[in-house]
């Protein structure tokens, strides 16, 4: 017997549509019976925030709040190395205060405010997830290479945001489940102009089919860990 066809019953929100994961994200979970709705915020779309306007935030929430259908899935899609104010420093002879505040803004301070202004609107009954892309790069002991200063320091201060809100989602919520996602190397315009030799890169499409299949197996028990896209959990 084929099994029956799941009703659309669940709101997704994707923050970074228009980036390359984002956007596979969105057209992926657009593709994925289970969800009556995706909502795709951008800084340029129709459903617009800014991660450095804590109101875009705010107004994005409160938009969504009114949703039909229970929200069983967030992810940030967002992220900045080398544009926008960013510099990927090779030294630390490039370190500059400037640069480097734009880096934690975009990278920690804005996913810790959409998981101010998200995670309390997931459902308290069934699974629900919030997952933020982090990096690879972004885990302390994991660090060999050196390198990317501001980008590594900003990804290891959104990975302990993380497992910081999970610890209290866990008082609040016991059926929602926070995570930061490593994606991977993907051929994104986030990664045009670094070389990736000897690396594994992936297109968007694949690594987003491999991180919606992460976040499907995903139980209470991940709750604020590191995943790669995989599925294995990376040293913090
Ligand atoms: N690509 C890789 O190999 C790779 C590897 C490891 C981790 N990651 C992580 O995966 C995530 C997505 O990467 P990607 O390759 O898809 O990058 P991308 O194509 O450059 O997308 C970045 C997204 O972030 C959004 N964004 C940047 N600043 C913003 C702001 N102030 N407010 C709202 N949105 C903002 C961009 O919006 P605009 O379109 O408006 O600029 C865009 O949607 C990042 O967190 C990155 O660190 C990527």
């Amino acid at each position: 017997m084929t099994p029956a066809t799941p009703v659309p019953n669940a709101t997704a929100i994707v923050f970074g549509a228009s980036g390359g994961i984002g956007s596979a994200l969105v057209a992926a979970l657009s593709q994925d019976p289970r969800y009556a709705e995706v909502i795709a915020f951008s800084r340029s779309g129709p459903h617009p925030f800014d991660l450095t306007d804590e109101s875009s935030i705010a107004a994005a929430a409160a938009s969504v709040a009114q949703s039909a259908h229970p929200i069983r899935i967030i992810i940030d899609a967002t992220g900045a190395l080398a544009d926008d104010g960013c510099i990927a420093e090779k030294s630390w002879r490039q370190l500059e205060p400037l640069n480097m505040a734009r880096a934690f803004q975009i990278n920690a301070i804005g996913p810790a405010l959409l998981m101010k202004h998200f995670l309390p609107l997931l459902p308290r009954e069934d699974k629900s997830v919030f997952a933020t892309l982090s990096a690879r790069v972004g885990s302390i002991a994991d660090n060999q290479l050196g390198g990317w200063y501001s980008y590594r320091a900003s990804k290891a201060a959104l990975n302990q945001f993380v497992r910081t809100a999970a610890v209290e989602l866990r008082r609040n919520n016991p059926a929602a489940i926070c995570v930061a996602l490593h994606p991977g190397t993907v051929d994104t315009s986030f990664t045009q102009r670094f070389a990736k030799t000897g690396l594994e890169v992936q297109t968007p499409e694949i690594s987003a089919a491999k991180l919606l299949a992460v976040i499907d197996a995903l139980d209470a028990s991940r709750n604020g860990t590191f995943i790669d896209q995989h599925g294995y959990t990376i040293e913090w």
